[in-house]
């Protein structure tokens, strides 16, 4: 399968490393708008340099691609992939709103090209050894999850599209809270049924740079998600509560059991974690053309986007918001 990655910013050196270690696959495009910035992703590789994905995909050279955009450009992106006949993982958020990822699904349905969505937590080492430990039934039912994450959200911290309502969608809830509902829906085993969330716009922001985010599922797994900017004490941990267990899972602590006064590793900290699970991500792309079930459902991706925004208008109203058994907002 040749790939056309299109964006070379910063998360593109773990995409083409995937590239280039999985047999079948190959790296034979890269785009981005600043030409420089796709120059030098595709240093050591044998990849074409475009600077127009429709010029990229008009040329024959690529079979999938992975979009690896700011957010509001992976829908008109992702629709002249699937109309090229292009296979394509795009990285999270699938979309910045609910309608524009199901355009996105009904594009890639109606030109009969597989469609996979970049949600990382999926596919990291520590993260997939919690879901083993749960599916064992060692520990009982998940009762509830804590979620904490540390991010930057001050001036300059990152690209400047982040800080846009239009192009990024939100801001640390939909960039960073997006990976804690990813994580925290799919270990809870559940959808969400009830949304209650604050959000704190910092640092002048037009998008917030904070927020909190409360959540019961419906299997009655509770979840809190606190995404915090520039603490002192950077983290990135979850608490999983279970009947007869806690598990804790932390990519710097590992994966860590304790039951009935006893702790054991179920994972240990290990700093290829991160390539190995974006291999293993566009490992599931081929899986996925060759006529598998991707390992995020389509489902789950777009749930993700509809959760946020339950979450910024939870936050703007000062209210909970419902969701009836089939998803959409009650
Ligand atoms: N999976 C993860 O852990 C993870 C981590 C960081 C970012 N992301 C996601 O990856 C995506 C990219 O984020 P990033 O941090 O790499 O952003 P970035 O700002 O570092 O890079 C984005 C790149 O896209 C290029 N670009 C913009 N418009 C384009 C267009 N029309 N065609 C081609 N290229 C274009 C820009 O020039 C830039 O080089 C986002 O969806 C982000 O949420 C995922």
């Amino acid at each position: 399968m040749r790939i056309g990655l299109i964006g070379a910013g910063a998360v593109a050196p773990f995409h083409i490393t995937a590239a280039s270690v999985l047999d079948g696959i190959e790296l034979t495009a890269v785009c981005d708008i600043d030409e420089q910035a796709a120059r030098r992703a595709t240093a050591g590789t044998r990849a074409a340099v475009f600077t127009d994905h429709r010029r990229m995909l008009d040329a024959g050279v690529v079979d999938a691609v992975i979009v690896n955009t700011p957010h509001a450009l992976h829908l008109p992106i992702a629709e002249d992939a699937a109309s090229a006949g292009a296979h394509m993982l795009v990285e999270k958020p699938m979309a910045t709103s609910v309608a524009d990822c199901d355009r996105m699904i009904a594009a890639c349905r109606t030109a009969g090209v597989a469609l996979t969505v970049g949600h990382i937590q999926h596919f990291l080492p520590e993260k997939v050894a919690a879901a083993r430990v749960i599916a064992s039934g060692e520990l009982g039912e998940v009762r509830l999850i804590r979620d904490n994450r540390s991010t930057d959200y001050r001036p300059g911290s990152r690209s400047a599209w982040f800080f846009s309502p239009e192009i990024a969608g939100g801001g640390a809830l939909i960039n960073i809270g997006g990976h804690c509902l990813d994580r925290s829906l799919w270990l809870g085993g559940g959808r969400a049924v009830e949304m209650l969330a604050d959000t704190a716009n910092r640092f002048g922001s037009l998008v917030e740079t904070d927020g909190n985010m409360q959540l019961r599922l419906d299997n009655g797994v509770g979840v809190t998600i606190s995404v915090i900017s520039d603490p002192a004490t950077r983290g990135d941990s979850m608490t999983i509560v279970c009947e007869r267990g806690v598990i804790e899972v932390d990519p710097h602590r590992g994966t860590v059991v304790h039951a009935d006064g006893r702790s054991r590793i179920e994972h240990a900290v290990d700093p290829a974690g991160i390539q190995q699970a974006f291999t293993a991500q566009l490992a599931d792309l081929a899986a996925v053309v060759a006529g598998g079930a991707p390992t995020v459902p389509l489902a789950h991706a777009r749930h993700v986007v509809e959760l946020v925004h339950a979450a910024y208008r939870s936050a703007a109203d000062g209210a909970s918001v419902s969701f009836s058994r089939a998803g959409a907002i009650a």
